[in-house]
C-alpha cells in the first residue's frame, strides 16, 4: 500500500468514528509503535539511494504530523459531544419556578383547638383534660345521670373488655375531675376528643372532638354565660353573630338550655350547643357547696364549629386523610 492510499484510508475512518474509543483503537493502528506509520519508516532502511531515503522519510513524516492532526481535532469534537450529552440527561429548566420542599402543618381541628383556647384565655379561663377512658361514675355518675336513668340512653357508649371502663361519649367527665382537684372560683375549658358507638354519616362520625366549659364562683349567672359565650362566637367567627337560648334538658345543669348561632353567612338559626347551670347535685357531688358557689357549663361539638365556619359538608372528611381537604386549611 502506498503512503497516500494509507492517508485516504485514514481520513475516511476518522470521519466515520464515533466515539473516542473508536478512535483511540485507529491511533493505535496507524501511530502505535507496531502500527502503520512505523512499517513505512521501517521500509525506508532497504531504500538505498540517500535523496530518494531522504525524500520518502519526509513524506512519511508529514502524513505522520497530519494524521496526528487529524486525530487530536476528531478527539476535540468527540469530547464536546459527550459532554453535551451528558449536559442533556441532566438537563434543568432554570426558567421554571423554584421548588419549595412541602413542609407539612396543623391539622384544621389541632388549628381550630389552639384558635379557641386562644379566645377563652382572654376571658380568664385555663384550659383543662382529661382521660380518654373513662370509668362510668366521671362519665356518668358524677354527672348526675345515674345507673337506670333514662338518660344514659343519650350516650351511645363504646365499653372496654376491662369491665367498668369506657371511652368517653363526652367532655363532661373533665367538669368532675377539675372541680375535685380545685376549690372555686375557677374557669375552665377542655376540649378533647370524645367517642359514639353509633352509624357515621355526614354529621355523625363514632370519634369526634367536643369542647367543654365550667366556669364555678360567686353568683355567676346565666347572664354571665351568654356575654361570654356571645364574645366567643363573635371572635370565633370573626363578626357579629346573634345567639338564642331555648329550654333544654341536660342531668347535669339546671336549667338547662341549647344555644342556637345565626352566622351572618347563613342567615339561619343553627344549634350548636349545649349549657346550663351546673346542678347543686353535680357540685355537692365533688365537694363544693351549692348554696356558696354556683356555675355554669357548657359543651360543644368542635367539627360542628369549624363544618359552620368554613362550609364543609361531611364530618367524615376531617378523618380521611385526603390531601386534597387537607391542604386546603
Ligand atoms: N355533654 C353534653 C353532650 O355531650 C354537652 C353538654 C351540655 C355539656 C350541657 C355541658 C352542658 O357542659 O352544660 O352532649
Amino acid at each position: 500500500m502506498e503512503l497516500f492510499q494509507l492517508v485516504e484510508e485514514v481520513k475516511e475512518k476518522i470521519a466515520k468514528v464515533k466515539n473516542l474509543a473508536e478512535l483511540r483503537e485507529i491511533e493505535v493502528e496507524i501511530l502505535g509503535r507496531k502500527g502503520k506509520i512505523s512499517l513505512f519508516l521501517k521500509g525506508l532502511k532497504k531504500i538505498k539511494a540517500l535523496e530518494e531515503r531522504r525524500r520518502k522519510g519526509k513524506e512519511i513524516n508529514e502524513a505522520k504530523s497530519f494524521l496526528t492532526e487529524l486525530i487530536r481535532r476528531k478527539e476535540e469534537i468527540l469530547a464536546r459531544q459527550l459532554e453535551e450529552e451528558i449536559l442533556k440527561k441532566e438537563e434543568i429548566d432554570i426558567s421554571q419556578p423554584g421548588i419549595k420542599p412541602r413542609k407539612g402543618h396543623l391539622h384544621l381541628i389541632t388549628k381550630t383547638i389552639w384558635q379557641i383556647e386562644e379566645i377563652f384565655k382572654k376571658m380568664g379561663f385555663a384550659v383543662a383534660d382529661g382521660p380518654e377512658i373513662e370509668t362510668p361514675y366521671y362519665n356518668f355518675d358524677a354527672l348526675n345521670i345515674p345507673e337506670n336513668h333514662p338518660a344514659r340512653d343519650l350516650w351511645d357508649t363504646f365499653w372496654l373488655k376491662k369491665k367498668n371502663y369506657l371511652l368517653r361519649t363526652h367532655t363532661s367527665p373533665v367538669q368532675i375531675r377539675y372541680m375535685e382537684k380545685k376549690n372555686p372560683p375557677l374557669r375552665i375549658i377542655a376540649p378533647g376528643k370524645v367517642f359514639r358507638y353509633e352509624a357515621t354519616d355526614a354529621s355523625h362520625e363514632i370519634q369526634f372532638h367536643q369542647i367543654e366549659g365550667l366556669m364555678v364562683d360567686k353568683k355567676v349567672s346565666l347572664g354571665n354565660f351568654k356575654a361570654i359565650i356571645k364574645e366567643f362566637f363573635n371572635e370565633f367567627f370573626s363578626e357579629e353573630t346573634d345567639i338564642r337560648f331555648r329550654p333544654s334538658y341536660f342531668p347535669f345543669t339546671e336549667p338547662s338550655v341549647e344555644i342556637d348561632i345565626k352566622p351572618k353567612k347563613t342567615d339561619k338559626w343553627l344549634e350548636i350547643m349545649g349549657a346550663g347551670m351546673v346542678h347543686p347535685k353535680v357540685l355537692a357531688n365533688v365537694k363544693i357547696n351549692p348554696l356558696e358557689w354556683t356555675g355554669f357549663a357548657f359543651g360543644a361539638g368542635i367539627e360542628r364549629l369549624i363544618m359552620i365556619k368554613y362550609n364543609i359538608p361531611d364530618i367524615r372528611l376531617f378523618y380521611k386523610g385526603d390531601l386534597r381537604f387537607i391542604r386546603q386549611f
